[in-house]
């Protein structure tokens, strides 16, 4: 192969430089293909003419620790259904049309689905799993959730201090659509006393109590982590925009709800693209880079059609076909969970 694509898909997350530079870095030393990104993901490869960049070294050797993607990103832009429409066929003629025979599709679970459908119209892949939300499945852990995880870690730390001077509660709503990997695991780093995550629909009665248990022995103030998509027993995720699919409310609904049943003072701070924004922790850039570095490998030995990967310690490929279409939630009986529930952290439920 001569030339290859490579794009990021999906919402963006600290690292996707790192991977991009490992990537072009480990080609060019092998003498490898030509690198090629496409700017905006399909958007710059169905432009009037494409928006490509051509990965050099001299472009990428800084980009280490720098946030967000060179290439830009996005989360639309299906080429399955594009307006309405499937242009697939029109992207993998301009794939031949611009020399390009092989696609790095760094992404989410959203962005792999598209790639596998690619791949199965005929066009070699390698994806490499990329999300702060952690929950790609194939691999235990994704880049940028670690980076995730200090930025809501160093929220509740400094919540902890301002909610025990006045004795409120204080609620932190962290993103996290259907996994609650960076909820609960933040919560245990912070040391939250309630964790509400997608996977256990919380019961309000059950927070309520716990908070006021504390009270009773003593304890005048209270941390509360939730994650975006988390909903109650019998209820719905809360979404600021529903029209565009965006979750987003869920920790303002909490403490007020919290303040009406138990009368303690409570305050709601939504983290957003915080979490998403900024330079990559140093263990995310050493992931992202092992994953570029692994993903050119795949290439240069023909293993295409395949997620790299970290498993038990190892960085390894897993192939795209059984990871497809599949999130890694939190299971019910993890070990953070029992962490959290042996330490008496309530679970919202
Ligand atoms: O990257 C995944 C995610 O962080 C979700 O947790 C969140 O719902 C979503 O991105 C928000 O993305 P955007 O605001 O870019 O649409």
């Amino acid at each position: 192969m001569k030339r290859i694509g490579v794009l990021t898909g999906g919402g963006d997350c600290p690292g996707l430089n790192a991977v991009l530079r490992a990537l072009t870095l480990t080609l060019h030393q092998a003498k490898g293909p030509e690198l090629v990104g496409l700017c905006d993901a399909y958007f710059g490869l169905l432009d009037e003419p494409p928006r490509l960049m051509n990965l050099t070294p001299e472009l990428v050797r800084e980009i280490l620790d720098d946030g967000g993607t060179i290439l830009g990103t996005s989360n639309s832009g299906d080429p399955f259904s594009w307006n309405g429409q499937d242009r697939s066929a029109d992207v993998m003629q301009r794939f031949r049309d611009l020399g390009i025979d092989g696609l790095v599709s760094i992404g989410g679970d959203g962005s792999t689905s598209i790639a596998a459908r690619l791949m199965r119209a005929g066009l070699p892949v390698i994806a490499v799993p990329k999300t702060i939300d952690n929950d790609v499945a194939g691999t235990d852990v994704t880049f940028g959730f670690e980076s995730a995880l200090r930025c809501a870690t160093d929220a509740l730390d400094r919540l902890r201090t301002t909610g025990e001077s006045h004795r409120r509660v204080m609620v932190l709503e962290t993103m996290g659509r259907d996994a609650g990997w960076i909820a609960l695991t933040a919560g245990i780093a912070g040391g939250a006393d309630i964790i509400v995550i997608p996977e256990v629909p919380y019961d309000l009665e059950c927070i309520a109590e716990h908070i006021a248990e504390m009270r009773g022995r003593g304890r005048s103030y209270a941390l509360v982590v939730v994650a975006e998509g988390a909903r109650p027993i019998e209820g719905n995720p809360l979404y600021q925009d529903p029209e565009n699919d965006r979750l987003g409310g869920v920790g303002w609904a909490l403490a007020r709800q919290i303040e009406e049943r138990t009368g303690v003072e409570s305050r709601a701070t939504r983290l957003g693209h915080l979490q998403r924004g900024g330079s990559p922790s140093p263990v995310d850039r050493v992931l992202a880079t092992s994953f570029g570095a692994a993903a050119a490998r795949a290439i240069l030995r023909g293993e295409w059609n395949q997620m790299v990967a970290l498993k038990a310690g190892r960085i390894t490929t897993v192939p795209i076909e059984e990871i497809a279409g599949k999130i890694r939630t939190v299971p019910e009986h993890h070990p953070l969970v029992l962490t959290a529930q042996s330490l008496g952290i309530c679970m919202g439920a």
